[in-house]
């Protein structure tokens, strides 16, 4: 039953949910359809993508798969179009894409850092440049980067993956200046470790796991359901006046 609170409802926004097949992107396009919203899962792994969009279409909603790669501009224009061509218009974008390399900084890979610039970096820009270009004449819409507690703290081992995370947030901050004026409100939502695919190697390792755990003030690790209720909001009406802004859903880590 989609809720209909003015201030929190997202029913019948067309929203493309990147990386909408992953451990972070399935839950809240899952929770976004559930409030009435009409949910494109846009991924790497189309097939992926596929298995999840029929599993919403059973369920009552509208939503269709689409194959995206976010270090393609083309690919990144071309889903956003599809949800504008197959809906009328694209109201809200989440990026939920990403990849995590991590190592110490002598040894790390050229290739690890290139792809974590690649996918987490000039991806979130491209996906977010071609929603804007909907948006901005349409003069409405709302964009999420799922950035990281890394786009503001440092911790070993992590110059790739926080540079291409502090790079996405404040990439957050210009579009949202750029944008204001249109009605485009352009955020991005931080979360501490939570465990899905990508944080595996952090969770599934004791001695990385307690590392991590001893960091996060409220002892535990995130969950993709911590993270529902400001996606919703940031998609929402009730924050038509919030841009720029990075939200750390991260039990304290940020502020430890
Ligand atoms: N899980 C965590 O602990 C955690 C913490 C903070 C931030 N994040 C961030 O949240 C986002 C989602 O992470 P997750 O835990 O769901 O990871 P995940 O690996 O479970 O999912 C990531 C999804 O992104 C897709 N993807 C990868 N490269 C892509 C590309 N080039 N184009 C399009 N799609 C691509 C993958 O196919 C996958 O479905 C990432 O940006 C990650 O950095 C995760």
């Amino acid at each position: 039953m989609p809720h209909q609170d003015p201030l929190f409802s997202i029913a019948r926004q067309n929203i493309l949910v990147a990386g909408g097949a992953g451990g972070l992107g399935w839950p809240i396009a899952q929770e976004l359809a559930r409030r009435g919203a009409n949910v494109a899962i846009a991924d790497l792994d189309e097939s992926k993508a596929m298995t999840c969009a029929e599993t919403l279409t059973r369920q009552g909603a509208r939503a269709l798969a689409i194959a995206l790669n976010v270090t393609s501009r083309h690919s990144c224009e071309a889903a956003c179009q599809h949800v504008a061509n197959t809906w009328g218009c694209l109201d809200g974008l989440v990026n939920a894409s990403g990849i995590y390399r991590v190592g110490p900084a002598l040894s790390l890979a050229n290739q690890d850092w290139q792809n974590s610039i690649d996918i987490n970096l000039t991806g979130s820009f491209q996906l977010a440049r071609a929603a804007g270009a909907l948006m901005v004449p349409q003069k409405s819409g709302s964009i999420i980067t799922i950035t990281s507690v890394s786009s503001r703290i440092a911790n070993p081992n992590y110059a790739a993956y926080a540079a291409s995370k502090a790079g996405a947030a404040h990439v957050t901050r210009v579009l949202a200046l750029e944008w204001a004026a249109a009605g485009v409100r352009v955020n991005a939502i931080g979360p501490a470790v939570t465990p899905t695919p990508l944080a595996a190697q952090i969770i599934d390792d004791p001695v990385t796991r307690n590392n991590a755990l001893a960091k996060i003030p409220m002892q535990r690790f995130g969950t993709p359901q911590d993270l529902l209720a400001s996606v919703v909001f940031l998609l929402a009406d009730g924050a038509k006046f919030l841009t720029g802004q990075i939200l750390y859903v991260d039990g304290g880590r940020t502020i430890s």
